[in-house]
């Protein structure tokens, strides 16, 4: 109340001020444009009354005088004339004028004496007048003189009104002023900071648990760092509250579903004190330059999707690339900090990577050989010695950095993540034969013929069977490593246990399809509080009836061209849903140093010119393609409110944008077309499964999406949650961890437990 106080105040004085200076500048004017319009009037008069009157001075003839004195008497606001001889005395006068008239008033004598034009005011009564003096002159001589007397009072009057008026504006423009403050204030400060308290109180009292700035008023910018500073609050409110449940040891029995709570506990169990570290090249947050600040950014892509879940129930480290611009200036001494930010869960450590290195290593050899290597989708790998070599440094450099962490560590646990570090395992197991170490392969694994190729084919085997543990989405790529083993290595295969020895040491391996989280947050903000289809389409500039939805990395792995020649065909096919269906492409531009993908951008974006060049009108596009990194929060909305979402992979490990469009569906509707390439459409059958490469079929998988009876739709999608619901992330790194954890490691080698 103080401040709205203060601020009426300030501005009602600042427009008295405003009032009052501008009253008394437009008082001056008007009564220097009065005074000056009344005393020309005076002259004019004087001046045209003196020719009748001089020739009667001196005559005797008083009452022609009288007369012509009478008639020019009669003037609006002159109230009256005198005329006087060489004297001062007079010797006429209009009638009314009377005792007004001073014998010898000072104006006469002044005008007589010194024969020229005399005027001023003087007060009669309380009559404010104008008397304005001539001298009569006949034959250059003075003889006598023509007084005017003029009533001055109306300009007082005038004055005085302009200041009323004045008063009346300001008292009106001060009650607006402090109407509009009131109300600017109540809107744009005090209502929202209400809001805002009684949703802090509502967290504190654990009434609600989410962290919803979508639902904040818009408020003041000033107000920004405010929201921003009491979200991280909640959140990290939010987080407290959950460990503390947690720490108040409700119990988890085996049979309850898989959720954070139920894979912390068990890691309990299963580690015994013991250290998960985790590593990958990607990191699961990355900070950027943002302007004069720094931005934290989520970065897309499967494995950071899957695996922050389980680190944040889990608290165990994990070492990845730090590739932000500003990742290294948000670490400790020893390279780490606690993420996420706001809610800190667990502990990354950065490896930092020259220019040439991530070039060698990650561009080159990952990126330009072992993708499409392990990807069929008939796009050359180049196999560079220079990249290997790379390759095989900054694996040890990930080495280096994880021993360095382990040290001292009993038996500790490593989960080491995908195609970047294949040779990571035997690398640990050199100089650490004690530590459990599993390498989950996030991508597809080729047959033996379609592997071969790589000159570094045994170098890259060798290194992942350093792993107690090498996990692949599906039970095909199993089949297919160890058909690669038996093709290229010298080795003992165990085709009932699927494991593979060589030296002495043993490495099971087994499928563990990858998934999402159940109570996937999506930027934290509950699903009823999304925006809906309407303000999605105003935000795009859209009108449709239909919407379906496809979120990728831009990579040719995901058949992004194909899906979009495959609307193009629905349109001819189907030419009553032009104007009605809209395809939204949420698209992350990846690995743009590299031209394939570069010039896979180019395809794309000319695609959807010509596409919609071909059918748009003026308020509808057939495709809109969103090209930026999404984040979780922006892309829920677009799952929710999408009629179908569309996985067109031509090869994908598993892809987890067919379980995360599942996971945001709690409306339990939607379709998803899903390549049979995925490792998803193995666990995704009531998906319309589609070959990517076949357009037609593609085509004619919309037109049934938007077709679907509600109640089929409904069940479909009611399956297809069960299943993601069921087999969840938590799941995923509670099975991959126990059965680490549980192997039994003797001099340096592992062999499965029975029954594990
Ligand atoms: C795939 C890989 C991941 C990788 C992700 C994003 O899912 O299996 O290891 O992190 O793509 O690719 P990027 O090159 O940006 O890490």
């Amino acid at each position: 109340m103080k401040i709205t106080f203060r601020l009426v105040v300030s501005l009602v004085l600042v427009v008295a001020l405003v009032a009052i200076g501008s009253s008394f500048y437009q008082v001056g004017e008007e009564k220097a444009r009065l005074t000056s319009e009344l005393e020309r009037r005076a002259i004019i008069l004087a001046e045209s009354l003196q020719e009748s009157v001089v020739p009667l001075i001196g005559s005797d003839s008083p009452k022609r005088l009288n007369r012509i004195v009478q008639r020019f008497g009669n003037r609006a606001r002159l109230q009256g004339i005198a005329v006087y001889d060489l004297h001062g005395r007079a010797l006429a006068s209009t009638s009314d004028l009377g005792p007004q008239v001073p014998e010898t008033a000072p104006q006469v004598a002044k005008a007589l004496t010194e024969g020229g034009p005399e005027g001023s005011y003087v007060r009669a009564g309380d009559q404010r007048l104008y008397v304005f003096s001539i001298p009569l002159v006949d034959k250059d001589e003075t003889v006598g003189a023509l007084t005017l007397f003029h009533d001055a009072s109306y300009i007082d009057v005038r004055l005085e009104e302009i200041w009323k008026h004045n008063l009346i504006r300001f008292l009106i423009l001060s009650v607006m002023v402090v109407a509009i403050t009131l109300v600017v204030v109540r809107w744009s400060i005090t209502g929202p900071i209400a809001q805002m308290a009684g949703w802090i109180k509502e967290l504190h009292t654990g009434k609600t648990k989410a962290v919803k700035p979508a639902v904040l008023p818009k408020m003041d910018p000033v107000l920004d760092p405010l929201i921003s500073e009491v979200n991280r609050m909640a959140k990290s409110l939010a987080v407290a509250r959950a460990r503390a449940e947690d720490a108040s040891g409700l119990n988890v029995r085996p049979e309850s579903p898989w959720t954070a709570r139920r894979l912390k506990e068990q890691m309990r169990a299963e580690l015994d004190g013991k250290k998960l570290v985790l590593v990958s090249n990607r990191e699961p947050y990355m900070h950027e330059k943002d302007g004069p600040g720094i931005r934290c950014i989520v970065p897309a892509g499967g494995l950071v999707t899957a695996l922050d879940p389980v680190m944040r129930a889990c608290d165990g480290l994990w070492i990845a690339h730090g590739s932000g611009d500003a990742d290294r200036e948000t670490v400790d001494g020893n390279d780490t900090l606690r993420v996420p930010p706001g809610e800190p869960a667990y502990t990354l450590k950065r490896v930092w990577l020259t220019r040439e290195e991530e070039d060698g290593y990650y561009y080159g050899f990952a990126n330009e050989g072992l993708w499409p290597l392990c990807h069929i989708t008939h796009n050359r790998p180049e196999f560079r010695l220079e990249d290997w070599t790379y390759y095989r440094k900054v694996n040890e450099k990930f080495a280096d950095a994880l021993l360095t962490e382990i040290a001292g560590e009993e038996s500790p646990l490593v989960l080491v993540q995908d195609y970047h570090l294949a040779l990571l395992p035997s690398l640990i197991k050199e100089k650490r034969p004690d530590a459990k170490v599993a390498i989950f392969w996030h991508i597809p694994w080729p047959n033996p013929e379609a592997y071969g190729i790589c000159p570094w084919r045994q170098e890259i085997l060798q290194g992942m069977l350093g792993s107690d543990i090498i996990g692949f989405h599906i039970q095909f790529h199993c089949n297919n490593f160890l058909e690669t083993v038996d093709r290229f290595l010298e080795s003992k295969i165990d085709w009932e246990q699927f494991s593979v020895t060589r030296g002495g040491h043993s490495t099971l391996i087994k499928p563990f399809p990858i998934s999402v989280g159940n109570e996937l947050s999506f930027g934290g903000t509950p699903s009823e509080e999304w925006p809906v289809k309407e303000e999605l389409l105003g935000k795009i500039g859209v009108r449709t009836e239909y919407l379906g939805v496809g979120v990728d990395r831009i990579d040719y792995t995901k058949g992004i061209p194909e899906r979009f020649r495959a609307i193009e065909r629905f349109f001819e096919k189907y030419p009553e849903y032009l104007g009605r269906f809209t395809f939204v492409e949420l698209g992350a531009p990846s690995r743009t140093h590299i031209k394939k993908y570069r010039d896979l951008m180019t395809e794309i974006e000319e695609a959807v010119e010509k596409i919609n060049w071909r059918f748009q009108t003026k308020t509808w596009r057939p495709i809109v393609f969103l090209k930026a990194h999404h984040t979780h929060e922006a892309i829920g909305p677009y799952y929710k409110a999408s009629d179908l979402c569309m996985v067109t992979s031509l090869h994908d490990g598993m892809n987890l944008v067919a379980k995360e469009f599942v996971a945001a569906r709690d409306d339990e509707d939607g379709v998803l077309i899903l390549s049979q390439f995925t490792g998803a459409s193995r666990e995704l059958k009531d998906a319309l499964i589609v070959n990517p490469y076949d357009i037609e079929q593609m085509a004619d998988a919309i037109c049934l999406s938007l077709r679907m009876p509600p109640a089929e739709r409904r069940a479909r999608m009611g399956r297809m949650r069960a299943n993601v619901r069921e087999h969840n992330i938590y799941r995923w790194a509670g099975k991959l961890i126990a059965e680490l954890a549980r192997l039994r490691l003797a001099d340096g080698t592992s062999t499965p437990e029975a029954g594990a």
